[in-house]
Formats: structure tokens, sequence, C-alpha cells
């Protein structure tokens, strides 16, 4: 696979997970990054960790379909690691990692990885889309909407939430989350995110979900979202929620 010649904050993820899906362009901003903030490992791996916590959760509520937003690197504990009997497609914008997604589950006939730009959903393939959410639309699925939110505008973010809450069919879950206030303190970190990158203080969480219910355990920070024990030590860099589109 040829090397791409700039960094993708999925690959970095990936790099501070411990995986092996990126390339020394990722590696370097990963570098330069942890350079201006801290190690980020930790922060990443309880980030992921609330990506199963919500993923099981969510199956066990009786779903077995999963549409994945800005999915970055499927590996190191993605969805269809958590439930391996589940179908899921995962989608990205980045032609670099949704080849990568490809090639890492190429083989698979439960998880399938393509274009998808969450803002639109009209952009999957609707082929895809049936096979591997069958009875989108129809059937209640899990929408998995991690890592996204900070990359759109608050009007984008609003309306792309309620096109999926109209799409999605009732008894259909949201797994979402938020960028906090944490790099505002780290203007170089900050600027390494690029312009489009929003933080937004825990009060502007709730209302930008529109319609869909967050459950019981509301939009904290994901170290502390149906933890067993005690949360790991991490900053709160990132919020979460499940939240659900009632069947009545
Ligand atoms: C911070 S990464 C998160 C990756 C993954 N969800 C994770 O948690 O490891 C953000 C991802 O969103 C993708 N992305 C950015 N804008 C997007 C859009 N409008 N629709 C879909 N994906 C998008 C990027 O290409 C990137 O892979």
């Amino acid at each position: 696979m040829s090397e791409p010649d700039q960094p993708s904050t999925a690959r970095m993820i990936d790099f501070w997970l411990g995986g092996e899906h990126h390339f020394p362009v990722d590696v370097a901003a990963a570098r330069a990054f942890e350079g201006a903030y801290g190690p980020c490992a930790a922060i990443f791996r309880s980030l992921r960790d609330f990506l199963g916590r919500a993923v099981r959760s969510i199956a066990d509520a009786g779903v077995d379909g999963f549409l994945v937003f800005g999915a970055g690197v499927p590996s190191q504990g993605n969805v269809h690691e958590v439930v391996p009997d589940a179908t899921v497609l995962y989608t990205d914008v980045d032609p670099v990692t949704i080849r990568l997604g490809q090639r890492l589950l190429a083989g698979s006939d439960r998880a399938g990885y393509g274009f998808g730009d969450a803002t639109d959903i009209g952009t999957i393939d609707p082929a895809q889309l049936h096979r591997f959410v069958p009875g989108w639309g129809r059937r209640p699925v899990g929408v998995v909407f991690l890592g996204l939110a900070a990359f759109l505008d608050d009007a984008t973010l609003a309306r792309t939430l309620d096109e999926l809450y109209e799409a999605a069919a009732p008894g259909s879950f949201l797994a979402v989350d938020f960028d906090s206030e944490e790099l505002a303190t780290y203007p170089a970190a900050l600027a390494m995110m690029g312009p489009a990158f929003r933080m937004r203080p825990p009060t502007a969480f709730p209302p930008l979900l529109g319609r869909w219910r967050p459950t019981a355990d509301g939009v904290v920070p994901v170290a502390e979202w149906r933890t067993q024990g005690e949360p790991a030590p991490v900053p709160d860099a990132f919020y979460g929620a499940v939240a659900t589109k009632p069947t009545a």
C-alpha cells in the first residue's frame, strides 16, 4: 500500500492503541502532538474501552447490526471485535484509511468497509448498507459516531444527528462522543488539530443530540460511562453517551 503524505487522526489513534495499521507520517504527527500535549495512549485506550462498553450494551439490548461513521482503523477493540456475532459496516471519508480497513476486513462475511460521509448518508453504497446493516430503516440498529463530532460545526452536527434519527428505525441506538475543552490550555496541540476542530463545554453536548434520548447514564466523561470499579485516571478530554430512538 502506498504511503500517504498526510497523517490521519484515525491512524494516529491506531498508533496510540499499539496497533500496526499506520504509517511513519502518522507516527511523526502522533509524537509531535504528544510533545505539545503529553502522553495520549491512556486517553485513547479509555475512549476505545468506552466504545466497547457502549457497543456491548447496545448488543445486549438485542441489536445485531451496526453502522459506524468516521470509523478509522477497524482493529484494537473496534466494533466487530466487541460483538463478533453482529454485522458491521464501517465507513469513513479518508481513502487511505478506507483501503486499510478493507484490507483488514477482507474475507470477513460479517464486517465490511466503504466510503460514507456522515453528513450525507446517501453517500453510502446501498448494496453495502443492506448487506452489512440488514433492515436499515426497518430494524433497530446501532449507529456508532465516535471521534467525529469535533470535526463538525454545531449546525452540521445537529442536522446530521437528526437525519440519522429520522433514517434509523425506532428502537435504534446511537453511541456518540464529544471533545471537551481539554486542549484550550495547549495551544500548540490545538493548532495541530486543524481549523475545523471544535472543542465544546459539556453543557453544549446534550442539546446537540436533538431527538436522540440519552440513556439514564447521561452524557459523561467516557471513562465514567458504566464503568465497573474506578474509572481510568485520564483527563476528561472526551464525553460520551448512548442515546436511543424510542419505539413509541
Ligand atoms: C479522530 S478519527 C476517529 C476514528 C475512530 N472513530 C476512532 O475512534 O478511532 C476521525 C475520523 O473521522 C473521519 N471523518 C472526518 N470527517 C468525516 C465525515 N464527514 N464523515 C465521515 N468520516 C469523517 C476521518 O477521516 C477520521 O478517520
